[in-house]
């Protein structure tokens, strides 16, 4: 295939807006993983997409490509006794639902092979949480992988870099060529991956609002149906789910707060912040009914509540964490295993009224600026530092009343959210309209309609 083609007249062929074919985007994503197609190519190639778009032919043959890049796992010969199924978030602030909904899941019959990230950017990343747990091992091979998702039926582990490494490649380059923004391109990058991991079903969890990647709600619609549609080409049957990202998930941000926040959440879940508790059921029902374990969204919700009610669901966290080398009892102990942090102190609200729009992104970046995430890829955090108790939008708070708890490593950090966090929370005298929990559902399934 490779003589065939020459890398400069591709990208010539999508600048002015053509449509390439199967081996002509093969012999593409070939060059990303073999090096053989240069980075100014690469960054060329994604600025033409990027400006002129695909078509979803285009776009499933780049998303199987870029999955066929590395290895992909295969669970037939482990002769499960339910389907294969995965959430995944394009990302938000205090978004800890994976920590509660692969458990739950998984305690009523469905296998949760669920891949995570780290945190980038202003949102948190699921295997940085987890890691604030000691001894967790997030980056198991894949074999004690499928053998622990079969025995324990979740298992959420890191990105392994021989899973769609064209990805990794290309998602670099993209990040340096004003590319990241492309709707083909983000379905391409996250579907590569996600089917990858061989899964029956897939519902997607897109943010919308201002703490969310498509912080627009009409790229967030577009998303939802490139991926809907990119998935269902692909075999996969696949939910979206649109919902809001307006406040923070939860009350908590960080990394140790917010596995303190999953832990209370699976013991006592009914005392869960109720937007926590409503996402985490509507999207383990979603995964429930499209992957056939249960027929409908009614049905699929009662087993979804049951499973965490029984203590189920805690029960399969405990194992989970325990099998990847974390302490055998840390839902009974929590406070024996978390990071403490030295400085924990209410950040007051300087006057009273009604909570009407929180910063959702700043207040991720105020917690990037403590070292509670990341700006590149390989600096460290501090898992201690976080909030809990974060106010809800709606809220009545009086002048002194606590905004959050901070959880800092010292007395600036303190002086840091005591200042910023206040600017970031509008009062209002009036009580606004509750939020809209859950924007849009669009599902697919798999009949082979092309656009
Ligand atoms: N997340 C991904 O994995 N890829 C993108 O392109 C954007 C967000």
């Amino acid at each position: 295939m490779s003589e065939l083609f020459l890398p400069q007249e591709l990208i010539r062929k999508k600048r002015d807006g053509i449509t390439l074919t199967d081996p002509e985007i093969g012999f593409l994503v070939q060059g990303i993983s073999d090096g053989s197609l240069t980075d100014a190519q690469l960054g060329a190639f994604a600025m033409a997409v990027f400006k002129c778009g695909m078509s979803l032919d285009e776009r499933v043959d780049l998303t199987r490509h870029m999955m066929n890049s590395g290895e992909t796992l295969q669970w037939g010969q482990l002769e499960l006794d339910g389907p294969v199924v995965d959430k995944h978030s394009t990302g938000g602030v205090g978004d800890k639902i994976s920590l509660m909904l692969a458990p739950i899941v998984a305690s009523c019959g469905g296998y949760v092979p669920m891949i995570s990230g780290r945190g980038l950017g202003h949102t948190g990343g699921t295997l940085d949480k987890l890691e604030s747990i000691p001894g967790y091992d997030g980056t198991p091979n894949n074999s004690k992988f499928q053998s622990l998702v079969k025995e324990v039926g979740c298992a959420i582990i890191g990105q392994t870099a021989n899973l769609a490494p064209a990805d990794q490649r290309f998602y670099a380059t993209r990040d340096v060529t004003a590319t990241v923004e492309s709707i083909d391109l983000i379905t391409a990058s996250i579907l590569s991956k996600k089917l990858a991991s061989g899964l029956d079903a897939l519902v997607m969890d897109i943010k919308t609002g201002n703490g969310a990647f498509a912080a627009d709600f009409k790229m967030a619609q577009e998303l939802a149906q490139s991926i809907a549609n990119v998935s269902s080409q692909s075999g996969v049957p696949t939910s979206c789910l649109i919902t809001d990202m307006n406040q923070v998930l939860g009350h908590s941000v960080g990394n140790a707060t917010e596995v303190s926040e999953c832990l209370d959440f699976l013991i006592n879940p009914n005392e869960a912040n109720t937007r926590l508790l409503n996402l985490t059921i509507e999207l383990a029902a979603y995964m429930l009914q499209l992957s056939g374990l249960e027929k409908d969204l009614v049905a699929a919700r009662q087993k979804s509540l049951e499973a965490l009610n029984s203590g189920k669901a805690a029960s399969v966290f405990g194992k989970m964490i325990f099998e990847l080398g974390g302490p055998i009892d840390l839902l009974e102990n929590p406070l024996k295993h978390l990071p403490s942090m030295p400085v924990i102190s209410s950040v007051k609200s300087p006057s009273s009224g009604y909570i009407s729009e929180i910063d959702v992104r700043a207040v991720g970046l105020s917690m990037i600026h403590l070292k509670a995430g990341r700006t590149k890829s390989t600096d460290p955090i501090d898992h201690g530092v976080g909030l809990s108790e974060i106010v809800s939008i709606g809220q009545w708070v009086n002048k002194g009343d606590t905004l959050a708890m901070a959880h800092c490593r010292d007395k600036d950090q303190l002086s840091y959210l005591e200042k910023t966090l206040p600017s970031l929370i509008t009062l209002n005298e009036n009580q606004n309209e509750s939020l809209v929990l859950i924007h849009e559902v669009l599902s697919s399934t798999t009949d082979s309609s092309h656009e």
